[in-house]
């Protein structure tokens, strides 16, 4: 399972990005909002530090003025995922910019059907909003797992199942074993994943016992 961050914070990016672990981020309006950065800057900049796909969301709701920011937007580097949300005017943009060869990231994602909209779109990605679902006392996971199943009765379908709104560690466990190809996680949960008190405690030990042998490696 790739792992993108979902932030526009440049300082946590550039941190994750240098553990050779990030596979992409992902952006949207509220992220931008929050890093209190010029969208396009911010765009260009994350893009100059991952590799992966960027997503960037448009803000119009209109198909022609979606398309016009859509390629204003993927002008700014060839990583860069046009992110449109999942209604009738983002799926007609979605297919007139994956025809194009623009990676498109359909969001806000809320069933399974709306997932195969996407994928007859032509979407890269489709990002079904886990934790949003749970808040509302929906199985957002169940989600995950009826996409992956569809999508995988049509092999032709080349949408990659994007898990997001991801709220804890169980949600990244649960989307890798319900077959997300990618989660985008808060760097906050990111960071936490690779915590567990039994490693701290065992290389405590080793540490100990090897200082007891006196001896060095180099
Ligand atoms: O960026 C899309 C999605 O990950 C948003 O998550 O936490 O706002 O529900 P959240």
């Amino acid at each position: 399972m790739k792992f993108f961050a979902d932030t526009a914070e440049i300082a946590e990016i550039r941190e994750l990005a240098a553990t050779g672990l990030l596979d992409g981020v992902t952006t949207n309006p509220s992220l931008i909002a929050k890093a209190g950065r010029n969208f396009i800057e911010a765009v260009r900049e994350i893009c100059e530090l991952v590799e992966g796909p960027v997503s960037a969301e448009v803000a119009a709701t209109d198909e022609e003025t979606m398309l016009a920011e859509a390629r204003k937007l993927a002008a700014i580097a060839e990583n860069v995922a046009i992110k449109v949300p999942l209604t009738w005017a983002g799926l007609k943009t979605c297919r007139t910019l994956s025809q194009d060869g623009i990676m498109v990231n359909v969001t806000l994602c809320f069933s399974a059907n709306q997932a195969l909209l996407a994928a007859k779109a032509g979407a890269a990605f489709v990002s079904p909003f886990v934790g949003r679902m749970d808040d509302v006392g929906e199985d957002g996971m169940a989600l995950i797992r009826d996409i992956r199943t569809i999508f995988d009765n049509y092999p032709d379908l080349g949408t990659e199942v994007l898990a997001a709104s991801i709220r804890h560690p169980r949600h990244i466990t649960e989307a890798a074993l319900a077959g997300a190809d990618v989660a985008t996680v808060p760097p906050s949960v990111l960071k936490q994943i690779v915590n567990h008190p039994l490693t701290d405690k065992g290389l405590a030990q080793f540490l100990a016992d090897w200082k007891k042998t006196g001896q060095s490696i180099l």
